[in-house]
């Protein structure tokens, strides 16, 4: 089957990037189809750490690696990206992408102050400006990639025309002052446009034609289904469609039965606010670690569980079956990639939440919508033996006997195979299980 995604299963910062990278040697094409530079990859190559947030994971392997019209672009971030990049750089965008542009960000920044002051709580969001991004696209009136690259002076008049607007947001209804200088900003767009007009390309046509001819194409989720706009635990979510269905909408190309690897980290971590049943933090965002449980400062720290985006300490909490259950019966996972094992590494006992309990009634269904219900929900738990370094296991019978009984009861209560599990950063610490690449 040529096409396989990679989706994330839970909040994100799985590590999809590492698969990505895996799977990328035998792939011929790879597509980022959502999200934009809020979220960061990082990838260890012989020893050396690469971290993208723009630029898909792919360009690590020298491959044609495309972002696709779903995703809102900073062509400030790209270029930075791309001037650090050693490689050879086959990239390609689709001109209906849509642009984040300074007003953006700082949108994005008074929405939360905003919220914080009317609600008591902000999302978290990563400032990227990714939401109000989103907001004018589907309001019809964002910068594409296509104008972005187009004519200089028509990108001007776009630019003056949709500032003033922002401007007059920001000001009036925000009472506060626009961080950018708009000379400054036409100046730049349009020398980024003018750098950049070189990887316009139609991805929906380019990667229709290699399904068609049988080349592997890898799709790159970014964030986590329970980020979802619609599916995860609104409104503490990401404003895009993290899940397998959007990639049909995002790339363009007619749906097919395709191969999704869900994403599994062997614990759960969450940037910002909203419920996490299990989670080790006091429920606490941001992150307190005076406050936090032993064990959830435990995981944090040997995961080095800080955002790659913002450098935030992450939420952390046991797995969460539950979750992956709602998440599996989204996405149709194919098998499952359960990563960061090794930083379980060390515990007395490791535990996993099977169900939920809330006033007395006990199930295991995910109501993803009712922040106030999971709130209240305590988990159930299993409770696994504890297992020392596996760092170096290069196979599943190398794993000790209670880290291969974690493995075998997430698969058992998934219904899906885990097939990659991976015991280290690098590319070479990762033990396949009847994994195929394509
Ligand atoms: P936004 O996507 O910046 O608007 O942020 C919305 C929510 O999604 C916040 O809680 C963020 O921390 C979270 N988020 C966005 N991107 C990522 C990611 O790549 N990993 C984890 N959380 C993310």
């Amino acid at each position: 089957m040529p096409g396989i995604c990679v989706i994330g299963a839970q909040w994100g910062d799985e590590g999809k990037g590492k698969l990505v990278d895996i799977i990328g040697e035998s792939a011929d094409c790879i597509v980022r189809y959502q999200g934009g530079n809020n979220a960061g990859h990082t990838i260890v190559v012989q020893g050396k750490k690469y971290t993208f947030h723009a630029l898909p994971a792919g360009v690590l392997r020298g491959k044609r690696s495309l972002i696709a019209s779903e995703v809102v672009l900073d062509p400030r971030q790209l270029y930075s990206e791309m001037k650090k990049f050693e490689g050879e750089l086959n990239l390609g965008i689709d001109p209906r992408t849509s642009i984040i542009m300074p007003w953006h960000n700082d949108l994005d920044n008074v929405g939360e102050e905003s919220r914080k002051k009317t609600t008591g709580a902000a999302i978290g969001t990563t400032a990227r400006g990714i939401g109000p991004c989103y907001e004018d696209d589907k309001n019809r009136s964002g910068l594409r990639f296509y104008e972005l690259v187009g004519n200089p002076q028509s990108l001007e008049n776009r630019i003056r025309e949709v500032h003033d607007v922002k401007r007059k947001v920001i000001e009036q209804v925000y009472g506060t002052q626009i961080s950018y200088d708009i000379n400054k900003t036409v100046d730049d767009y349009i020398s980024l446009g003018s750098y950049l007009k070189k990887y316009l390309a139609d991805v929906s046509q380019e990667v229709s034609k290699a399904l068609k001819d049988g080349k592997n194409v890898v799709f790159e989720g970014a964030q986590g289904t329970l980020l979802d706009i619609k599916f995860g635990n609104y409104p503490k979510v990401t404003s895009s469609h993290p899940m397998t269905g959007a990639v049909f909408d995002s790339v363009g190309i007619a749906p097919m039965k395709m191969r999704a690897i869900g994403i599994i980290k062997a614990y759960v971590t969450k940037v910002g606010s909203g419920p996490v049943v299990t989670c080790l933090d006091n429920g606490l965002w941001p992150v307190d670690e005076s406050k936090s449980t032993p064990e959830g400062n435990y995981i944090r720290n040997k995961g080095q569980e800080k955002g790659t985006t913002t450098g935030r300490p992450r939420r952390v909490g046991w797995m969460d079956a539950v979750v992956l259950k709602y998440t599996h019966r989204l996405n149709g996972f194919s098998e499952l990639a359960l990563m960061k094992l090794d930083c379980l590494s060390g515990l007395d006992k490791v535990r996993m939440a099977v169900a939920y309990e809330n006033n007395g009634m006990i199930f295991d269904d995910y109501p993803s919508w009712d922040t106030d219900f999971l709130n209240d929900c305590k988990p159930i738990y299993e409770e696994f033996d504890g297992f020392g370094d596996i760092s170096q296991a290069r196979t599943y019978k190398q794993l000790p006997k209670s880290a291969r009984n974690y493995v075998n009861r997430i698969e058992e209560l998934i219904g899906t195979p885990v097939t990659v599990i991976s015991v280290g950063p690098g590319r070479e610490e990762t033990i396949f299980r009847k994994f195929k690449k394509f």
